[in-house]
């Protein structure tokens, strides 16, 4: 059933648990992350990010509709989440699409203007009945290849402006940095473990981490135990989905029917999804 993503993440910070929230791009990843979360048996959020999209021609609907649907038939508990937004125009979308949540991004901005406007962007998904994440700190690897936006490994959040943030802003969630980085292709990452301590002692609020993809499975476990309740993975779909489709298609030169290959990347995904949420949910064997 369709789920939001406020009580998801509560129940599991609760629990001193996490939930993944996965972000999906065509179809075949909804229907990855449905199915993949179903054979754990575990909630989990689908999240469409503003550069999603923007490859879907720049409309939220088709592709939102598609996961409202799949979230509704769902045999676990599915949430949507409109993420990385920095458009207001797509942030008051968001209601209407089927999203019970967003996370605004205005962390490339300096502090003051950061706050001011995601200060406005809460008001208005409070009055909206939207739960909002915010992010402080600067994840690096959002725009693409470095050496325009390389990756940011040593970006830090600063506990003491963080409270002030999450005090002055009044954001429902906070996106950390604490070692990792965005779309990363190897899991590599490293966190500064003491730093998130810091943070979940001093904030009051659940705590998100983004770059997911590029952290270890022993580094999530901990960074869940230290107090991130939520946790963003995309990059790891892509290379699952990418890699299955490369294979399939290199092995088949005279494929034509898109199934074929898109079964071979929907399947990898589904593997992915399952493997990732079981780790961050706790319920790795
Ligand atoms: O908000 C989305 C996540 O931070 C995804 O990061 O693609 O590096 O896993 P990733
Ligand atoms: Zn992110």
């Amino acid at each position: 059933p369709l789920a939001s993503t406020g009580d998801l993440v509560a129940r599991a910070a609760a629990a001193r648990s996490a939930v993944a929230a996965f972000n999906v791009i065509t179809l075949e990843h909804v229907e990855a992350v449905v199915a993949g979360a179903e054979s754990v048996r575990t909630p989990v959020v689908l999240q469409v990010s503003e550069n999603a999209v923007k490859y879907r021609y720049g409309r939220v609907l088709p592709l939102a509709r598609a996961a409202v649907a799949a979230a509704e038939a769902a045999a676990v508990p599915v949430a949507l989440h409109l993420d990385h937004v920095q458009s207001d125009g797509l942030l008051r979308q968001a209601p209407d699409a089927g999203f019970s949540s967003v996370m605004y991004d205005a962390s490339r901005l300096p502090y003051a203007e950061n706050l001011a406007a995601t200060r406005a962007a809460a008001d208005w998904a409070h009055s909206r009945g939207l739960w909002i994440e915010a992010e402080l700190g600067e994840v690096g690897g959002k725009h693409g290849a470095p050496p325009l936006d390389a990756h940011a490994p040593g970006a830090r959040t600063d506990p003491a402006e963080a409270r002030a943030f999450v005090a002055d802003s009044g954001v429902d969630a906070l996106a950390v940095a604490v070692g990792s980085s965005h779309a990363m292709t190897t899991r590599t990452a490293t966190l500064d473990h003491e730093l998130l301590k810091r943070l979940a002692g001093t904030l009051d609020v659940p705590l998100v981490l983004h770059g997911s993809s590029g952290v270890p499975d022993g580094e999530l476990t901990a960074a869940v135990a230290g107090g991130i309740a939520k946790v963003n993975v995309g990059t790891a779909l892509n290379l699952a989905m990418t890699g299955a489709i490369r294979e399939y298609l290199g092995a088949r030169p005279e494929a034509a029917d898109s199934r074929g290959y898109l079964t071979a990347g929907r399947e990898a995904m589904v593997r992915t999804v399952a493997a990732i949420t079981e780790v961050v949910a706790g319920t790795a064997s």
